[in-house]
């Protein structure tokens, strides 16, 4: 039984590690069952932070196809497109930018907040482009009109302006647009390999598309517990980064890892190359895929092209409505 309309979006930063696909990514997969999606690579929401690099951006918006196909999503059963091959995302949020007080984008919490960290990292952004990076995201979603919205805890506030900018644009013209409802995913259990938050700003990342060798590579790094010198000496798996993948792979092997942790019967080495087979045969499907999606990569760029098609469609359905309404 299909449930709704999805709309979701991430923007191809080149950073895509195991824990974003764990927070995210997974559960679109277990979505596209139930839902009717449409999934973008929004590259035009790259630009808003990082305009003035973009040399990297095709092989990143490549790379963002490769992660999601190879994570499962279906490009039949969805519809899988990049952002700016829509032209449609442009005029819808042109349009709506005119009937949004500066001061519902001002508001946002998450403007003031990334505006002052990059600033400190010696980026200026502030643009109008990056002000109005909610607008387009709610230009995105309602292009679709999508129902239902899958995305972190961060996003909450974005979706809450897109509420207000549907219910003004619902009340000056016509009732168009439903209003968007988020879908939150679980944040990711997964910490980095030193135990801080996964971040590839940090070095602590598992790409996604790491392959079984460099999964092997980054576990044998994964610091344990620091008490932990030598193999005879009893750990401690709460505070072992090790134990904490354990907990997401291994889960049914948890309890007896713990207690040989505990009473030393299991060394790190041992404990790590045991995670690591999990970790393989886990991800076994994904490397599959990857690898022969990688073999040939204008199967991606095909897949791409179709989505894009789709996508347009029905973009192009709700701009003649959008066009009819504001007597355009
Ligand atoms: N802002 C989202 C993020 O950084 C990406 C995004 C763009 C998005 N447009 C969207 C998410 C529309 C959901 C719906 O994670």
């Amino acid at each position: 039984m299909i449930k709704g309309r999805i709309f979701s979006g991430m923007q191809p930063s080149g950073k895509f590690h195991l824990g974003n696909y764990l927070g995210a990514l997974d559960n679109w997969v277990k979505l596209q069952q139930n839902y009717e999606c449409f999934f973008s690579i929004v590259d035009w929401h790259a630009l808003t932070s990082s305009y003035e690099n973009t040399e990297n951006l095709q092989q990143n918006i490549f790379d963002m196809a490769l992660d999601w196909l190879s994570a499962g999503l279906d490009p039949e059963k969805n519809v899988i497109f990049v952002q700016s091959h829509v032209k449609e995302h442009a005029e819808l949020h042109l349009l709506l930018s005119m009937m949004t007080p500066l001061s519902w984008l001002e508001r946002v919490p998450t403007y003031k907040d990334k505006l002052q960290q990059l600033g400190i990292q010696g980026k200026d952004i502030n643009t109008y482009g990056f002000m109005g990076y909610p607008e387009l995201m709610t230009a995105d979603i309602v292009l679709y009109k999508a129902d239902t919205v899958p995305v972190g805890e961060d996003q909450l506030p974005h979706l809450e302006l897109s509420r207000e900018i549907v219910r003004r644009f619902n009340h000056l013209y016509r009732p168009i647009f439903p209003e968007p409802k988020p879908y939150l995913s679980k944040a990711s259990l997964l910490p980095g390999i030193d135990g801080r938050k996964m971040s590839k700003s940090y070095g602590n990342e598992i790409p996604f598309a790491a392959s079984p060798d460099e999964l092997r590579d980054r576990v044998r790094q994964m610091v344990t517990d620091p008490q932990r010198v030598k193999k005879t000496d009893p750990g401690n798996p709460n505070v072992c980064t090790v134990y904490t993948f354990h907990k997401i792979f291994s889960q049914d092997q948890v309890g007896e890892i713990a207690k040989c942790c505990r009473e030393a019967t299991i060394g790190c080495v041992a404990c790590k190359k045991r995670l690591a087979e999990q970790m393989v045969s886990a991800l076994a499907d994904i490397h599959t895929r990857r690898r022969s999606l990688e073999a040939n990569p204008g199967k991606v760029k095909e897949i791409l092209t179709f989505g894009a098609e789709r996508a347009r469609v029905v973009a192009a359905a709700t701009m003649e409505e959008v066009r009819q309404a504001m007597n355009l």
